[in-house]
């Protein structure tokens, strides 16, 4: 994007950009205050656009989420399909990362991919409410590892932070493309709404499926630009983990959530769509903004 810019130049981006600001405020830690009712006005309206957004965007997968199987095995078959045939997967962007980016390249990139950063372990510990005792506990082992198992140099936001900070990037609001921020914004309504907690089951288990492709190319662009291994560690060590993860999520979670209850099948595939198409739009967008 052209610096000095605004990214606000259509009503979608300029929703993306409300919505994060409302996910700012409907997640941080905040103090009773006078206007209370206010705000629960303010938030109810928000709601109904958010639904709305997210309804959207659901439509545009129903059909190809009715595809697949009800039976769990047949499921989790076709949920690992997507690996390979999902919306985005495999884009040319990551193997241009690994071999031909430059460092300001990179920089861009990550600065969006930062941005854009919904927080894996506050979605999945919003996911796993009420859940049954199988699914709870995967994401409750999958959350623990997010969280460095109780090490706070292993916490995996904080290692993406430390990159960022090692490349000096500053990643605002004003210098991220929208695609980025409606991916966020589509995981943290589906995790914040309790009538799309399969959906986020699905959004959440393939993002673990679908990441380690991407962030070894990624890391290989890094050791090829010349970022220390420790700077990188992030996505050297995504690359590794989220093939575990996935399993795990897969057969710990998905398969037995499917097997109670055959009517959850269809929501985890919309929500594994919808975050996949969010993916697609970014790369796709990413690859305009850098030339490619
Ligand atoms: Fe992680
Ligand atoms: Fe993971």
């Amino acid at each position: 994007m052209p610096e000095g810019s605004s990214p606000i130049t259509t009503p979608e981006a300029a929703l993306q950009y409300e919505l994060a600001a409302f996910n700012v405020l409907r997640f941080d830690p905040a103090l009773p205050g006078d206007d209370w009712r206010a705000q629960i006005d303010h938030q109810a309206e928000w709601l109904h656009r958010e639904g709305d957004f997210l309804e959207e965007r659901r439509a545009a997968v129903a059909a190809r989420a009715a595809e697949a199987p009800t039976d769990a095995d047949g499921f989790v078959a076709w949920f690992e399909a997507l690996e390979q045939n999902g919306p985005g997967q495999h884009d040319p962007l990551f193997p241009w990362l690994a071999n031909e980016a430059t460092m300001d390249q990179m920089r861009w990139f990550l600065t969006q991919e930062v941005a854009g950063e919904a927080g894996f372990e506050d979605l999945s510990a919003l996911t796993q409410v009420k859940l049954p005792q199988q699914a709870k506990l995967e994401i409750a082992r999958n959350y623990w590892d997010e969280m460095g198992r109780g090490n706070p140099k292993g916490m995996h936001g904080p290692l993406l932070e430390t990159l960022a900070h090692r490349l000096g990037l500053d990643p605002r609001p004003e210098t991220t493309v929208w695609e980025s921020l409606a991916l966020a914004n589509v995981m943290a309504g589906l995790a914040a709404n309790r009538r799309y907690a399969y959906h986020s089951v699905g959004a959440l288990g393939v993002i673990e499926q679908t990441a380690p492709a991407r962030a070894t190319l990624v890391a290989e662009g890094l050791k090829r630009l010349g970022v220390p291994s420790g700077d990188r560690h992030y996505f050297d060590l995504h690359a590794i983990l989220d093939v575990k993860h996935s399993a795990a999520w897969n057969a710990e979670a998905i398969h037995p959530l499917v097997a109670a209850n055959p009517a959850v099948a269809s929501a985890i595939a919309e929500g594994a769509l919808m975050r996949l198409e969010c993916g697609a739009a970014c790369f796709e967008r990413y690859r305009r903004e850098l030339g490619l």
